[in-house]
């Protein structure tokens, strides 16, 4: 393969699907309108907890337009998928909609409206009368403890004596850190169009991260062979998680279609993307840490307790990073739930590791204080050299790198560490800094690729692109492999029929995808040798392994035939490969790693506390497009701002119902709020995890982020604040903390 050829893996290539989506060409799952479609509207509980007593759709029944309307006492008779991660089949919530009266969140389905446009349908909707006989909710954490206690959960992790070398250290802090319930907010909702044909096969349009995933739920929840579904989702206005699995409302979809045996349609209101599509749920993280006189870390305690629903277990894996990031001997690892009346929660970028790393790399901050240690030292002073949780080296790790140089690009030296010194005029300003860490993660894959006569290549999986740039890196890899001009590349990605790919998401896509894309490129490299060099091949009777391949053309002893002229003479429309890759394997610990340095400033005259500076050095193996993998750095960044400084979803002590679930009293990052963001990617291949030498990048970025302005806060203003958001009551003396209910 030729340095030119090979320069494109590592290049900042514009996304291919840009102009389709900057025109209007590119359809997401609402754009979809079949013929005879008709528009389904919720209706959604008003209680968090009880049952429906009674519910009376006379009066919507008679509203124009209306088909029908379903609710537990009408509604087809499903069945629930076992929900196995390791079948395929998984689903968040395990409770079929509308499968009996009982509401176990506000803003659950209780009814579904179906009309002959989304006017009729919403307008119907709000005719139907629901009454409810409610019980007391569980309205948070606190609340779920004390009346339910907890229940333990997965990714639980021991080693050494943590409790005895504790009692016995030179320093140590015992502090307890709280996060919120953050929700999803991707620009595009959540939406389903559903079809059934004459002969009971199932087509959906779904903004789903997972459309084979979604396709063997359906497969069980429907109770058809999987061949008979197709699940479409080609684009999709991003996830961050919440599309992950199949929703009650893509279910419902599917059921009410086959049912009434026409199209339907369902969008699901931004409201209820707050109740029933899940959401981070809220967590309480107990941190106990100790070091020796030499400011070693001795023992670690990291205890964890998140909230899940009343229908199913979530884990949000705190301490996952927690156990391997840090050398220490004695190191305990738990988490727990308790069960709140709200919807099921998920996977929300970076799982685990979003509210884990907040209350880790805070920790660390504040033990580094206690052990009068520079924190950026105190970190390079414990960081592991292999990952003691597994004894297994890491494949690549250049977190010390990564650290030193984002601390020069930053200027981490010129901070005085005393508290509230770096004034500039009103504003009081603050360095923090924490560590990052993600799980690289490699899974089974298929593609296939087919070179034709007209000088295209066409390119398939069923992984998706949610926005993160896939689509391209796929069209990187085949033009890397075969020489193919990007604009000569078809990737078709987001369809349940094609070789089955990764879900885009747990940041495996990259790693999981490229290996098999490559390896079916080289295996219709390999057909189009043997059609050249058969009976009427253009270098018939050569040998194929001595045919080399040279942007686009094949050659062969100083004469050269593009790939076109090669299928011409042979008389074949394609020459095609497929390939199947497998899971990582477990000889090494794989992750990636980084830092970041925040700059915060505070204006304590007129209480304004801004972001203004980021540095990230970050750490994932090889990067695979330069401005897509940036691209993803810079916006975990700022979802990371969101999440120490604005985003929780809030709910009334007194019934469990969500306040602000909207986006108007939902606070998220703006312009305004953007801070100045420096990236710098590493860029070490890791080729022990695959070909590429890449281990994903969607994720890593906003790890750590929110403990890193934490800490920079505590350096302005001498306020240590435990529980996100960092809002500006918390840093305001003079006012009264609200208490718990
Ligand atoms: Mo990500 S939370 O795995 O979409």
């Amino acid at each position: 393969m030729s340095d030119k050829q090979h320069s494109i893996i590592g290049a900042g290539v514009p996304r291919i699907d840009g102009p389709d989506k900057l025109a209007g060409r590119a359809n997401y799952a609402a754009d979809n309108l079949p013929p005879n479609l008709a528009y389904g509207y919720g209706v959604f509980s008003t209680i968090a907890s009880g049952k429906v007593s009674q519910l009376s759709v006379d009066e919507a029944r008679r509203m124009p337009g209306v088909i029908d309307i379903f609710h537990h006492g009408h509604f087809p008779s499903l069945y629930r998928t076992p929900s196995s991660f390791v079948q395929g089949n998984k689903v968040e919530e395990t409770r079929l909609p509308f499968e009996d009266e009982r509401v176990y969140y506000e803003g659950q389905f209780v009814a579904l409206v179906v009309a002959d446009s989304f006017e009729n349908a919403r307008a119907a909707a709000r005719r139907v009368k629901v009454t409810y006989s409610a019980d007391q909710a569980v309205a948070n954490l606190d609340q779920g403890v004390e009346a339910n206690g907890t229940r333990a959960g997965s990714g639980n992790h021991s080693r050494g004596d943590a409790p005895g070398a504790f009692e016995d250290a030179a320093a140590s802090i015992d502090v307890t850190y709280r996060t919120p319930v953050e929700t999803h907010n991707p620009m595009e909702m959540h939406a389903s169009v559903a079809y059934w044909d004459a002969q009971g096969n199932l087509t959906i349009y779904d903004a789903s991260q997972g459309v084979v995933v979604e396709r063997n739920a359906l497969s069980k929840i429907f109770a058809i062979p999987p061949e008979r579904i197709t699940v479409h989702a080609p684009y999709i206005g991003s996830g961050f998680g919440s599309k992950l699995w199949t929703w009650p409302h893509a279910i419902a979809t599917a059921a009410v279609s086959r049912e009434l045996g026409r199209p339907v349609q369902l969008v699901v209101p931004r409201q209820q993307m707050f109740t029933t599509t899940g959401h981070r749920p809220e967590t309480r993280q107990r941190m106990r840490l100790a070091t020796d006189g030499n400011g070693k870390l001795v023992s670690l305690r990291h205890e964890a307790i998140n909230t899940t629903s009343f229908t199913d277990q979530y884990v949000e894996t705190c301490g996952s990073v927690t156990k391997s990031l840090y050398s220490c001997p004695n190191l305990t690892v738990s988490h727990e739930t308790t069960q709140v009346n709200r919807g099921t929660p998920t996977s929300m970028r970076a799982p685990g590791a979003a509210p884990g790393l907040f209350a880790l790399e805070s920790a660390i901050d504040e033990m580094a204080l206690a052990a009068g240690v520079d924190p950026l030292q105190f970190r390079l002073d414990n960081y592991a050299e292999r990952d003691e949780s597994l004894d297994l080296d890491f494949s690549s790790n250049h977190i010390v790198e990564a650290t030193k140089r984002a601390a020069e690009t930053f200027g981490w030296a010129d901070r005085n560490p005393e508290i509230g010194s770096m004034r500039e005029g009103r504003e009081i300003v603050g360095y923090g800094m924490a560590a990052c860490n993600w799980e690289a993660l490699k899974r089974p894959c298929d593609a296939r690729v087919s070179i034709r006569a007209d000088g295209t290549v066409f390119a398939s999986c069923a992984t998706q692109d949610i926005g993160t740039g896939t689509y391209t890196i796929v069209a990187q890899a085949v033009s890397d492999v075969t020489g193919i001009a990007l604009d000569r590349i078809t990737v078709k990605l987001g369809d349940s029929s094609y070789p089955e790919g990764p879900i885009s998401g747990g940041s495996w896509a990259t790693a999981t995808t490229l290996p098999a894309i490559a390896g079916a490129a080289r295996k219709a490299l390999d057909e189009l040798k043997r059609y050249a060099t058969g009976g009427n091949g253009i270098f018939a009777g050569a040998h194929a392994d001595d045919l080399s391949v040279v942007d686009g053309a094949l050659r062969y002893d100083g004469k050269q035939a593009s790939f076109t002229e090669v299928l011409d003479a042979a008389r074949y429309g394609s020459a095609d490969g497929e390939a199947h890759t497998e899971a990582a394997d477990s000889k090494y610990s794989y992750r990636s790693f980084g830092a970041h340095f925040v700059e915060v400033r505070w204006d304590p005259g007129i209480s304004h506390l801004r972001v203004s500076r980021v540095v990230s050095a970050i750490d994932v193996g090889k990067v695979i497009n330069a401005t897509t993998a940036r691209n993803q750095v810079e916006g975990a960044v700022v979802m990371g701002v969101g999440m120490g400084l604005f985003e929780a979803t809030e709910y009334d002590t007194r019934n469990g119902r969500p306040v602000n679930n909207d986006y108007a009293e939902y606070v998220v990052p703006v312009h305004a709020d953007q801070p100045e963001i420096d990236v710098i990617l590493l860029d070490y291949p890791d080729l022990a995890f695959n070909e590429y030498g890449a281990r994903g990048i969607g994720e890593i970025g906003i790890t750590g982020l929110a403990a890193a302005i934490g800490n920079a806060v505590h350096h302005a203003t001498g306020k240590r604040i435990r529980e996100l958001p960092i809002t500006l009551d918390k840093l305001m003396d003079d006012v009264p903390q609200a208490q718990s209910a």
